[in-house]
């Protein structure tokens, strides 16, 4: 079966980014990263790509009239790398209907909170101001909302009476490593079904 090519956009530190990277490359998912974009210069997704050989861009949000222009040149990129699935990493904005009208139901976020609870920013500091018991994370397709897309793949951790957001974090991430490369390794054996809200696996 042919490879699943994947262009993944990250801001941060790109944890997750390498995991994706790892599971393809020992051959874990039926899929490669081809690309690698960030909107910041210094992120470290982009030092990660780099040490793989994968293309790598920074794209400056700043360097464009708008935010369309500046969506127009990441769907570029993406189209010369003929990527098929779009990941989101730690990618720290909104995606456009540029973007997504080019790639509907094909880019991917995870969302270190269990969804629809704690979306938006800082969702383990929510998690942990409401007090809830439970946490977790969710890998979810992407739509014109804020982490309001049909979700995939969800997995749990519990919140201890002593945690810190750190110490929450960290034992959400876990989680997010094994889950988001499930996710993406689903999608490219073609298992996953969108039904309105619902991803049916099969
Ligand atoms: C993760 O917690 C992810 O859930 C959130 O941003 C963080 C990115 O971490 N969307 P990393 O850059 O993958 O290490």
């Amino acid at each position: 079966m042919e490879l699943l090519t994947l262009g993944v956009l990250a801001s941060g530190r790109g944890s997750n980014l390498q995991y994706i990277i790892d599971a393809c490359e020992r051959g874990a998912i039926n899929a490669a990263v081809k690309v690698v974009i960030s909107d910041k210069e210094n992120a470290y997704a982009l030092e990660r790509a780099k040490k793989h050989g994968i293309a790598n861009y920074f794209v400056d949000l700043k360097s464009f009239p708008d935010k369309e222009s500046y969506e127009q040149r990441i769907v570029k990129l993406l189209k010369d790398h003929k990527v098929q699935l779009v990941c989101l990493a730690g990618y720290m904005r909104l995606v456009g209907p540029t973007m997504l009208n080019q790639f509907p139901m094909r880019i991917m976020n995870i969302h270190p909170a269990l969804l629809p609870s704690f979306a938006g920013l800082h969702a383990q500091r929510q998690a942990l101001e409401y007090g809830v018991k439970i946490s977790g994370c969710t890998v979810h397709f992407v739509d014109e909302g804020m982490d309001t897309g049909p979700i995939i793949l969800q997995a749990q951790v519990p919140v201890l009476d002593d945690d810190t957001e750190e110490t929450l974090s960290k034992r959400i991430l876990e989680q997010e490593h094994i889950i988001y490369p499930k996710a993406v390794g689903l999608f490219a054996q073609g298992r996953l079904r969108v039904e309105g809200r619902r991803v049916v696996v099969k």
